[in-house]
């Protein structure tokens, strides 16, 4: 089923790692256990900054992805290290500014592992647009956009890594 021995390795990374990235880590992770690829593939999820390391999702991410199914509850914020580029096959960037700093610590023969998450769907959005600061409608968009990048990233991986 997968051509390598080792499970692909998924990095989504977002600013703290309290809102966008575990939202999508959740989501994508569903996703996958959903197809049976639990062994396959593997999530986890960071973040550029170290504002919040160690804490829960945001409470409102927590509500809103609580409503459609998935949970937050067990994540806890890290701040990405030097080993996640060598460690994860896809290092998927919520927006541009995250992309940037990825890129501005990745190894130059690494970097091809880097890209956004919206490059997975055709959603005019090209980026996550960050809610910590937004009402509940943010984070209603987080998740509509984790959701179909999601999906976008499971054909990708499927049909690439795991004919
Ligand atoms: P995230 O959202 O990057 O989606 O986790 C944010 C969380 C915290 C802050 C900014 C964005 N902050 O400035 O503390």
């Amino acid at each position: 089923m997968n051509k390598r021995a080792k499970p692909i390795k998924v990095l989504m990374v977002c600013l703290g790692n309290i809102c966008r990235s575990p939202t999508a880590h959740a989501v994508f992770y569903k996703r996958v256990n959903d197809a049976e690829l639990g062994e396959a593939i593997e999530v986890d999820s960071a973040g550029t900054g170290d504002y919040h390391i160690g804490e829960k999702p945001d409470k409102r991410a927590r509500s809103a992805a609580k409503q459609r199914g998935y949970d937050l509850s067990g994540l806890r914020a890290r701040q990405v290290k030097a080993s996640d580029f060598e460690v994860f096959d896809y290092i998927l960037a919520m927006d541009d500014n995250n992309l940037r700093d990825l890129l501005a610590q990745c190894p130059p023969p690494l970097r091809h592992k880097v890209q956004l998450f919206m490059e997975f769907t055709d959603n005019n959005h090209q980026s996550v647009p960050d809610p910590y600061y937004s009402g509940v409608d943010g984070f209603q968009l987080v998740l509509n956009l984790a959701e179909e990048a999601s999906d976008g990233l499971l054909a990708h991986i499927r049909q690439r890594d795991l004919q």
